[in-house]
Formats: structure tokens, C-alpha cells, sequence
């Protein structure tokens, strides 16, 4: 209430406007700031994706990913190690296949000692409680790009599947923690968890790209993996529409049914609103994934020197948990580690 009677000097210093709540009192010292913050980071909320290739000790930079380069399965081993000193709790394994080994049903995907199988086996030597996950879905391995079996313009659904388990077998057998199926056919999670379970593999999580939208985001992604000259056509006949909401609880509401460990929303930032409700509606762990094009946004802003990496990193995760994100996957993870590890 504006008061209309005069005020004494001291009362008006005190309280000009009679505020009862000054929401800044727990904003004005630093302790008092992180006494009352709500979410925070940590290493344990990190998952790091990395990108694998034939060959001996060499790296190959993205151009489209400054900072992020394809390993080759001794370099997986090295960052494995890094890894594991800084603490980040998994790695996820996305290979760059040799042209020459793929062909339009992604047979090299089956292969028990393919690239993905290799790496798996290499670290698990070295560094067996990091965990480790992979993922499902044809594109590497395909001529076409596609995360599916195509016929006709068509991506097959349960022919795909059926790939796709014994995909995810061969991946167990190699080591694999957490079974990452991306490729949006529908009922695989299901079919991969019996194919796990009647393989002595009940032990084997699925952590199930829940709701994954077709999206301009992975662009840099199909670069690092070498599918974004050769992908036929587009993904929208299987990854999500960018408009659907209620899609994604449909979605992830099977493969909860399904046997999903954990759920995945993917891309990230955009998509913090899918990442709410799928916390909020299943209670389940639920992952982010801070996809290629936006750590290109954001590493292409830092590098320009039009934005501080040092604070928009944490502060772009940061919105993960908040939104109730229980982890990210993100190709800061070892920056972030680093950093956290210096903080102490
Ligand atoms: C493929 C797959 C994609 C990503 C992860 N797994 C790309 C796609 O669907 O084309 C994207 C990750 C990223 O952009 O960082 N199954």
C-alpha cells in the first residue's frame, strides 16, 4: 500500500514500498545463493559420447564438432582412462564404419567383432567399472543412412527389430552395460529386453531413447559418423515430429511397459519441456542428450568469443537438472569433469 502520511526518515529506508517478500534476501551472498539452489551438477550427472574408427593412434577432428575428434580403438582406450580419473560414471559408443563394410541391411551391425564389439572388449580390459553403453540402430552400419531395413522408400518395422535384437546381443556379449536403442522402431524395446533375458543377459540395462524427434540437431552427428552425404530421404517416417507433445508420453509410456531401466529425450535443450513431463509423468531415471548441433551452437559461440564457455557449459546442463533430467549425455563431459574436479 502506497502510504500517504509522511514517514519517518527511518522507516522510509526501511521499507519504501512495506515489501513483505524480497525474494533478493537469498540472492544477496554467495553462501546464502547456494544454500537455497535447487538443482546443482555434478560428474555423476555425466554421460560422454564418443566417436570411434579403424586404425592405429590417431584422432580425426569433426570439422562440424570443433573440439570433438573420432578415436581409434586405443585412443577409446586412452579417453576411457581419462575418463575414469575424472570420475564421469559411463561413456557412450558411436562408431564411424568404413564405408566399404556397409551395405543396405547394415550386416557389419551383427558382426560380433565389429568396431562398436572391439571397443567394448578394449575397454572393458582396461577399465572395467566404467560403464559403458551402446547403441542400437542400423545407420552406421547401412549404405542408405537409415536407422532401418529399406524397401521401397519404406523403413521396415519388425524385420528392423528383429535386426536390431540380435544387434544388441552381440553388443552384450562384448560387454555392453546399457543397451542404448535410438532407431525409434516400434516394440523393439521390448523384443530387445526378451532377446537380453533369454540370453543370460537379464543383467544388461536399457536405457531406451524414449522420445527422440526428427531434428536439424544431429547434423554434425551424421558427419562425425559419415551418414550426412549418403542418408536417402529423411528420418520423419520413425523419429517424432517436432510439434508432439503428448506423443512423447505415448511413447515413452510403452517402453516403460516395455522394460526401459531408463528413459531418454533427445534433442536436448530444445526439448526440456519432454524431459519434465516424462520425469514428472513415469518417475523413472531420465536422460538428456545435448546433441551434436548443440554443442556445435555453443562451442562455435565460445570460440567466436561472443559467449563465456566457462559459464554457458555448466549453466546449458545445469537446465537439464532443473527440468529433472537425472543425467546428460554431452560432448562437454570431460570439460565439465575437469572443471568440477578444479572446483573441487
Ligand atoms: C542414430 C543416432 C543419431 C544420434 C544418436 N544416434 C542421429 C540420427 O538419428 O540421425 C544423434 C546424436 C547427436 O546428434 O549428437 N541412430
Amino acid at each position: 500500500q502506497p502510504r500517504l502520511h509522511a514517514v519517518s526518515e527511518a522507516e522510509a529506508t526501511a521499507s519504501r514500498l512495506g515489501l513483505v517478500h524480497r525474494p533478493r534476501r537469498n540472492r544477496k551472498t554467495d553462501w546464502a545463493r547456494r544454500l537455497v539452489r535447487e538443482a546443482t551438477l555434478t560428474v555423476d550427472d555425466l554421460i560422454w559420447p564418443i566417436f570411434v574408427m579403424n586404425g592405429q593412434a590417431t584422432r580425426t577432428p569433426i570439422p562440424s564438432m570443433p573440439g570433438v575428434e573420432r578415436l581409434t580403438v586405443d585412443e577409446a582406450v586412452r579417453a576411457a582412462e581419462m575418463a575414469a580419473k575424472l570420475k564421469i560414471p559411463a561413456l557412450a559408443i558411436f562408431p564411424y564404419i568404413d564405408p566399404s563394410r556397409r551395405d543396405p541391411t547394415g550386416s557389419e551391425a551383427l558382426n560380433d567383432n565389429n568396431l562398436v564389439c572391439q571397443t567394448l572388449r578394449a575397454i572393458k580390459a582396461e577399465i572395467p567399472n566404467l560403464g559403458l553403453i551402446t547403441d542400437v540402430a542400423l545407420d552406421p552400419f547401412t549404405s542408405h543412412g537409415h536407422d532401418g531395413l529399406l524397401e521401397d522408400g519404406r523403413i521396415l518395422n519388425d524385420e528392423t527389430v528383429e535386426l536390431l535384437v540380435r544387434q544388441a546381443l552381440v553388443q552384450a556379449e562384448a560387454g555392453a552395460d546399457v543397451i542404448a536403442p535410438s532407431d525409434m522402431m516400434d516394440g523393439r524395446v521390448g523384443a530387445i529386453r526378451a532377446g537380453l533375458d533369454a540370453n543370460g543377459f537379464e543383467d544388461v540395462q536399457i536405457m531406451s531413447y524414449a522420445a527422440k524427434y526428427a531434428s536439424a540437431f544431429y547434423g554434425p552427428f551424421r558427419d562425425a559418423i559419415g551418414t550426412a552425404k549418403t542418408l536417402s530421404g529423411d528420418k520423419r517416417t520413425y523419429q517424432m515430429d517436432p510439434g508432439n507433445g503428448l506423443e512423447a508420453i505415448r511413447e515413452a509410456a510403452l517402453d516403460v511397459e516395455e522394460g526401459a531401466d531408463m528413459l531418454m529425450v533427445k534433442p536436448g535443450l530444445p526439448y526440456l519441456d519432454i524431459v519434465w513431463r516424462l520425469k514428472e509423468t513415469f518417475g523413472l531415471p531420465t536422460f538428456a542428450y545435448q546433441v551434436s548441433g548443440e554443442y556445435a551452437m555453443i562451442e562455435g559461440a565460445i570460440r567466436n568469443g561472443w559467449v563465456d564457455g566457462d559459464r554457458i557449459i555448466p549453466e546449458s546442463l545445469l537446465a537439464f537438472k532443473r527440468a529433472g533430467a537425472d543425467g546428460i549425455l554431452t560432448y562437454f563431459a570431460p570439460r565439465v569433469a575437469q572443471a568440477l574436479a578444479e572446483r573441487g
